[in-house]
């Protein structure tokens, strides 16, 4: 029997000593630690039962990626008879909700630079054939870097577009945050680019107004009656001085018919580096519309 926490102090597979717990996601437990063989710092996501093939599919999918904006898998094994573990590099960054937490919602200019930077990660997560399946402002860290602007992490749910790998047991819990997941989704659809464009324009909306698109409610049921009618605030009402033609560009990837959306992050990347060509010409130092 494995034990569901690391604790500090513990070594996984006699190398990687716990520093400090990092997050208890709904998948696994995220934790600082140390490479005592390399001298370096790294993040150590562990979990146990049901929760053990999403961390070694998502160790198989990080090995099949290779791009500067996605951390990639140092190391994958086993603890014990039930457990899973997966090392991978230490980012000294925080994700994009603790982020908006401190700061509020960003500038045009700003925003659309983090967009086409998240964008491009999944382009080459697309361009691989696989599918996130999670985009949301958790799963993106903001680096000061702006050459890797943000690194896009947990895998843990993402799938091959063709032929879906097996689906994996259910824990009990959604897959993916209902705030952020596009209608088609909720309804149990197989996941497609489609979706991770919805969860693009997720996480701009998040960027530019500090609120999902849809915000939470009291009654679960109301949240997916209101993500399923595709009951998204629009974000000129929410900041009148937001530039036209990147609300009309987040809306489009929101859309409740996938068709309507962007058929992938390539395509959206393409119109996202127009508008943002475009916001560094007009808006360059403007502050209004922060
Ligand atoms: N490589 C990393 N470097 C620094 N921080 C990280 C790293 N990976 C994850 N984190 C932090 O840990 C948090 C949880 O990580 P991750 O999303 O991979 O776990 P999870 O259990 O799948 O989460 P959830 O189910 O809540 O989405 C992230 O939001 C981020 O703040
Ligand atoms: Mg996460």
């Amino acid at each position: 029997m494995s034990s569901a926490e690391l604790v500090v102090g513990d070594f996984v597979a006699d190398r990687y000593r716990i520093v400090r717990p990092l997050a208890h996601g709904g998948m696994a437990r995220v934790y600082f630690a140390e490479d005592v063989r390399l001298e370096r710092p790294v993040v150590v996501k562990y979990g146990v039962g049901l929760e053990a093939p999403y961390l070694r599919r998502e160790a198989r999918v990080l090995a099949n990626l290779d791009d500067v904006l996605i951390p990639p898998v140092f190391d994958v094994g086993d603890v014990g008879a039930e457990g899973a573990f997966l090392v991978m590099p230490w980012i000294p960054a925080d994700n994009l909700r603790d982020v908006i937490a401190t700061t509020g919602p960003w500038s045009a200019l700003d925003a659309a630079e983090l967009g086409l930077a998240l964008a491009r990660a999944v382009a080459h997560v697309h361009a691989r054939g696989i599918v996130h399946c999670d985009l949301k402002p958790s799963n993106v860290l903001v680096r000061d870097d702006p050459a890797r602007r943000i690194a896009l992490v947990d895998f843990g749910v993402a799938d091959n577009v063709e032929p879906p790998i097996t689906r994996l047991a259910r824990t009990g819990k959604i897959l993916g945050t209902p705030c952020f997941l596009p209608p088609e989704n909720l309804r149990g659809g197989v996941p497609t680019k489609r979706t991770d464009v919805y969860g693009l324009g997720a996480c701009l909306y998040y960027a530019l107004s500090g609120v999902p698109p849809v915000e939470p409610r009291e009654q679960l049921a109301e949240l997916l009656v209101a993500v399923m009618e595709g009951r998204v605030v629009p974000l000129r009402a929410r900041r009148p001085g937001m530039p036209a033609e990147l609300a009309d560009l987040v809306h489009r990837a929101l859309s409740p018919d996938p068709e309507a959306r962007f058929a992938d992050a390539i395509e959206l990347a393409e119109a996202l580096r127009k508008v943002h060509h475009r916001l560094r010409l007009t808006h360059g130092s403007v502050v209004a519309s922060r």
